[in-house]
């Protein structure tokens, strides 16, 4: 029996976790906290920790995490921005999914540019009212446009191919571009300049906060739409804000913010909204917030409960080889021994 502190656990989450740990006999203990210093004593007694987008598991964390016995970290999420791998090096495995569902969170990156374009947002919610005028509804074409993707993994690469079936001009900026995929590949520069909607699909890194700040968005069209699905730290939100006021952006598509952490996944409903610039971005009629949902598809649920057992069987009950496993040096063949060894340290 493996027991494994799933934090942050959501109904939405339980059905596919129990589906495939109770056939091989993994205990999770679900628990609503996110885990982070407060909550980590949850933790003891369980030889491994389950954690989302959201959760932290910084040094001090993983110190406690290693303190009461855990042998794993494992991140039902493809980003680890939120673990400090350096510090878990050596002490604690870390594993990831690396990929559950790229259509889930492309498909809903055009699920938000089409509301956003041709205002689906506002005529549902006038036609609900009997309102049935047009006044205001304008869109523009897809067709003929040029879509700026930044990042062309797994993700930007589905969004690439959907674009190209509206017949958009794709450009496309990544720092390793992929060789014969037939992409054109430009500058950041010349990508900020030249496109009309510009969608986000790579990892949040030191390189990459704020990519999108206010000397990028100055590089822009007028009334270039914004879609960001990937991390909220890649837009310096209250540049965007700005780049809003200023009528220079015309619109943005947010499935994720920087400071999500403490209000995403929640029902907040009934209480005051303390982050200004959220509701501001929010009171915004151009702006469209979803509360990081590009994930959220039945499909996308099942890989990830499924790949999340798969690892967590590998790292304990067979050599403890993952081939999920992350750590700082991955990337680096002469340093990260996992391709050698099959574990990182
Ligand atoms: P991936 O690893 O397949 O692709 C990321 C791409 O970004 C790679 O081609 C990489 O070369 C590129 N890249 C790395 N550093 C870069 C830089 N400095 N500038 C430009 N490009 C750079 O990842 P995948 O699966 O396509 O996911 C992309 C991102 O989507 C993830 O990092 C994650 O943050 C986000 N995501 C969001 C979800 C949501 O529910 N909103 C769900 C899943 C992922």
């Amino acid at each position: 029996m493996i027991r494994v502190a799933f934090f942050d656990a959501k109904a939405y989450d339980k059905p596919s976790f129990e589906l495939y740990g109770g056939e091989h006999g993994i205990r999770f203990k679900y628990l609503e906290a996110k885990l982070n210093e407060d909550t980590v004593d949850f933790a003891k007694g369980c030889e491994a920790v389950c954690v989302f987008v959201n959760d932290t598991v910084n040094a001090a964390v993983i110190e406690k995490l290693y303190e009461y016995g855990i042998r794993l970290i494992a991140l039902r999420s493809a980003g680890y921005n939120n673990v400090d791998l350096q510090a878990a090096f050596g002490k604690i495995h870390v594993v990831h999914v690396p990929a559950y569902s790229p259509y889930a969170v492309a498909e809903h990156a055009i699920a938000l540019l089409l509301t956003s374009v041709r205002r689906i947002h506002k005529a549902y919610n006038r036609t609900r009212e009997f309102n049935f005028s047009l006044n205001g509804l304008t869109g523009f074409d897809f067709h003929g446009k040029t879509v700026g993707v930044v990042g062309t993994g797994k993700i930007g690469r589905i969004f690439i191919d959907i674009c190209r079936g509206f017949g958009m001009n794709v450009i496309a900026y990544d720092l390793f571009p992929a060789r014969d995929s037939g992409i054109h590949y430009v500058s950041l520069d010349e990508l900020l300049e030249q496109s009309d909607i510009i969608s986000l699909h790579c990892p949040l890194t030191d390189e990459t906060r704020h990519m999108i700040d206010a000397g990028a968005i100055a590089k822009m069209k007028k009334g270039v739409v914004i879609v960001n699905t990937s991390r909220g730290g890649l837009i310096d939100a209250e540049a965007l804000l700005e780049g809003i006021k200023a009528r220079k952006v015309g619109a943005a598509c947010l499935d994720v913010y920087e400071e999500e952490a403490d209000v995403f996944f929640e029902d907040r409903s009934g209480h005051i909204l303390n982050d200004d610039l959220l509701s501001r971005l929010i009171s915004m009629p151009n702006v469209i917030v979803t509360s990081h949902q590009a994930f959220l598809t039945e499909e996308a649920l099942n890989n990830i409960a499924e790949t999340t057992v798969n690892n967590i069987l590998s790292c304990f009950e067979k050599d403890g080889a993952c081939d999920n496993e992350l750590c700082y040096r991955c990337g680096n063949i002469e340093q990260c021994k996992k391709q050698r060894r099959g574990k990182c340290f």
